[in-house]
């Protein structure tokens, strides 16, 4: 493993859960593909929110394969990285079109996925039994409305909830997308060149081999995100993504908590660092 930390960064812990393959497929589901209600459907029923979504669906269905850092095409669904994953981010499988395009499920990729007639792989959940029309109806439903977040519990301050690629992921698809989620709101003014820095690193020393210039966006629709998009290919190799703290300059929640917050985080935060790897 490559060590971490190295130039002064400090690592954020994240709770990533680590599956080890694809068992479990189609739990969650009756034998009509209709998702069971896990504790005894003590959430009520499923309805066009995204909470219920990812209690009903997202978390008992998907995560059987969606989770960790083997998730198919980085897209993990668990309830800590599916939101910031989803709505606004594009498809790594057809990067035209976006996972979840709040407003309109018809190009929504989830939803070309969920009906079988996505233009790239299989329908989902893959193997089956897949989701009645009537279930997926419901997740359409909560895109036309908007895709809006599950509410969420307020005052946690500004740090970061989501990161993909995991920490110590091989990535051999340039397609699949860098995203951090964060627990509140960016401030988008304060966004800029040196919010966040991508390097590619040298496994035998640590030392910066090159700095990758990157786009930086917040998706639509889903504010609590950062997409990073690098200008110029990967080639193989080991990269780390840093965010930059203030006082030089640094993210900051819309509230106006920096990374960090009060506590003497200085220099930059370790984000992820993964492997690029060109498939043989
Ligand atoms: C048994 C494993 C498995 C399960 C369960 C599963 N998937 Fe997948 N998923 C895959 C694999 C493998 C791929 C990539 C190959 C393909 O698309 O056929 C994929 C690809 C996808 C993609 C394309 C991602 C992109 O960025 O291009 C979406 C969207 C998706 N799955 C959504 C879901 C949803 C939603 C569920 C739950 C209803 C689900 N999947 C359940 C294995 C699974």
């Amino acid at each position: 493993m490559h060590h971490t930390g190295r130039n002064g960064a400090s690592v954020l812990a994240l709770s990533v859960a680590l599956l080890g393959g694809c068992a479990g497929n189609g739990e969650g589901l009756d034998q009509n593909g209709r998702p069971l209600a896990p504790g005894g459907g003590s959430n009520g029923p499923l309805t066009a929110d995204f909470a219920s979504i990812q209690f009903h669906i997202l978390t008992p269905i998907c995560t059987a394969c969606h989770a960790g850092g083997a998730a198919p095409q980085g897209l993990r669904l668990d309830s800590t990285n599916s939101y910031s994953l989803l709505v606004g981010i594009p498809s790594t499988e057809v990067s035209s079109t976006l996972r979840v395009k709040p407003g309109d499920p018809n190009n929504s990729y989830i939803i070309q996925k969920l009906e079988g007639h996505a233009a790239v792989g299989a329908q989902m959940p893959f193997g089956g039994p897949y989701l009645e029309q009537a279930t997926i109806d419901i997740v359409r439903q909560w895109i036309a409305d908007g895709a809006l977040p599950a509410a969420s519990a307020a005052g946690v301050g500004f740090g970061v909830t989501s990161i993909s690629p995991a920490m110590h992921v091989i990535v051999t698809d340039a397609r699949v997308p860098l995203v951090v989620g964060f627990s509140e709101d960016l401030d988008q003014t304060r966004i800029d060149g040196g919010s966040v820095r991508l390097e590619e690193i040298d496994r035998a020393t640590g030392t910066t081999i090159r700095e990758m210039p990157v786009r930086l966006s917040v998706p639509a629709g889903n504010p609590k995100a950062l997409m990073v998009v690098p200008v110029a290919p990967f080639s193989d190799g080991l990269y780390r993504l840093t965010a930059l703290t203030p006082p030089a300059t640094g993210l900051s929640g819309i509230s106006g908590s920096r990374l960090g917050g009060s506590s003497a985080v200085s220099g930059p935060v370790l984000l992820t660092e993964f492997e690029f790897e060109t498939p043989p």
